[in-house]
């Protein structure tokens, strides 16, 4: 019998033998512990506004952003005991709105961010912690590919007959930063692709996965040295689902 002598068969480091996904239940254990990390930490920051008057901007952020990996660790957990459900109801304008501050400190003065948000761009078929990873995802690669200074737009609009896309909300991300080649732009959705030294690669990868399962599809415009637009097109959720 052949056995690979780097490895005793013992060895379980919680990833499953075949396949390079973690076991669900590594997973779940995971989630569950961060869970605990996160509860100090939200005790931490009501401690801190109840007892200081400085800097209520940035916990209020530190707030959104701690209830947001809260979320996120709940979604890990439901998603290891396959019981995911569709997510879906925010008001897109407004999931950006909410998040505006917290966008600009992942800027973190490399660039500005301009929002110009469609006071009607309605309800889509997403709740605001999957708008939050998208608005993440896509303001972080523009911020990578921005040198020093430039311009990050967010841009919403709701569904219009004459779009390129009639029926669908719009949610768009544009950056004067470096821009892609045609070969990067092709490969960018993939799982694992990466130009970045410490990228995963997984960003758009799990942008695309988001919007295709909420029924919406992604597009991509990007010339080098011209910056970069990536729209995420979403639908309005189904009837009876409720807004988050
Ligand atoms: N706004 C952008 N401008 C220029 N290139 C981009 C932009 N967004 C994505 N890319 C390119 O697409 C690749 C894949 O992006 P993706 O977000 O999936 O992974 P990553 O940013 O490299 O890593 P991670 O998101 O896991 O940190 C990037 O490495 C980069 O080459
Ligand atoms: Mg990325």
């Amino acid at each position: 019998m052949m056995r690979d002598e780097g490895r005793p068969p013992e060895a379980d480091d919680g990833w499953g033998a075949e396949s390079c996904e973690p076991r669900a239940t590594t997973v779940a254990a995971v989630a569950h512990d961060l869970n605990n990390v996160l509860s100090v930490m939200s005790a931490c920051i009501e401690i801190l506004d109840a007892r200081s008057q400085i800097c209520p901007e940035e916990i209020s952020d530190l707030r959104l952003a701690t209830a947001h990996a809260a979320e996120l660790t709940a979604w890990l957990a439901r998603a290891a005991q396959g019981t995911m459900t569709e997510p879906c109801g925010a008001d897109l304008s407004g999931a950006v709105r909410a998040r505006a501050g917290l966008l600009r400190r992942v800027l973190a003065g490399r660039g500005e961010l301009h929002l110009d948000l469609d006071p009607r761009s309605g309800p889509v078929s997403l709740d605001e912690h999957a708008l939050a990873r998208l608005l993440m995802n896509l303001v972080l690669n523009a911020r990578d590919a921005l040198a020093d200074s430039g311009r990050v737009e967010v841009r919403t609009r709701g569904p219009s007959v004459r779009s390129t896309r009639p029926g669908l909300a719009a949610l768009t991300v544009h950056d004067t930063g470096h821009g892609m080649d045609r070969t990067t732009l092709k490969r960018a959705f993939e799982p694992r692709f990466t130009t970045k030294r410490s990228g995963s690669g997984l960003g758009l990868c799990s942008v695309r996965d988001l919007v295709t399962a909420a029924g919406g599809e992604v597009s991509a415009e990007s010339h080098p040295g011209a910056g970069t637009t990536i729209t995420c097109w979403l639908p309005a959720p189904a009837k009876g689902a409720v807004g988050r």
